[in-house]
């Protein structure tokens, strides 16, 4: 089973919000997908915590509940999943640091990379701004985790 991880700086915003769009689009898929997905912050300063109510708010109404507890990134993580998908460059790249063999290397890259409309593109930090941007950010993941998904069940088509 693919096993995905989404990782951002306090795992309260952006990639808890990544973990439930790739959940819900997962279940919603016809036939549903089996995924293995998790987040992650770089940093454990919010560690047991829910999600940003400005997310939570966000994605509910999207009819999306983020119900995931925070958790720092740990270096099983490497094994555990397949894909470990970086917020932003500086995430992407503390990451790099952390990954010692390229085979872990390997499975690092951005969010948006599967996305057609922001491939590549960083997903903004909106901790600090207003429910406009935790808005831009649900747009983004909607849009990005759709081409993720579609990635996703072409690779299980091919085994
Ligand atoms: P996130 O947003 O990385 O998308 O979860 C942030 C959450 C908390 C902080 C920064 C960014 N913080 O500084 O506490």
């Amino acid at each position: 089973m693919p096993a995905i991880l989404f990782v951002c700086l306090g795992n309260i915003c952006r990639s808890p919000a990544a973990e439930g769009v790739l959940i819900h689009l997962a279940r919603k898929n016809n036939p549903p997908i089996d995924l293995i997905v998790e987040s992650c912050g770089l940093g454990d300063w919010h560690e047991g915590q829910l999600p940003d109510e400005r997310m939570r708010k966000a994605a509910k109404s999207r009819g999306i509940v983020l119900s995931s507890r925070a958790q720092p990134f740990h270096t099983d993580f490497f094994e555990k999943f397949d894909y470990i998908l970086a917020a932003d460059k500086s995430v992407m790249y503390e990451l790099h640091k952390w990954a010692k063999i390229p085979e872990h290397k390997a499975k690092i890259h951005l969010m948006t990379k599967f996305s057609s409309s922001y491939t590549n593109e960083e997903i903004p930090d909106p901790f600090y701004l207003d429910q406009g941007h935790f808005e831009l950010v649900m747009d983004m993941l909607e849009e990005t985790c759709q081409g993720l998904l579609a990635h996703l069940i072409e690779e299980l088509n091919e085994k």
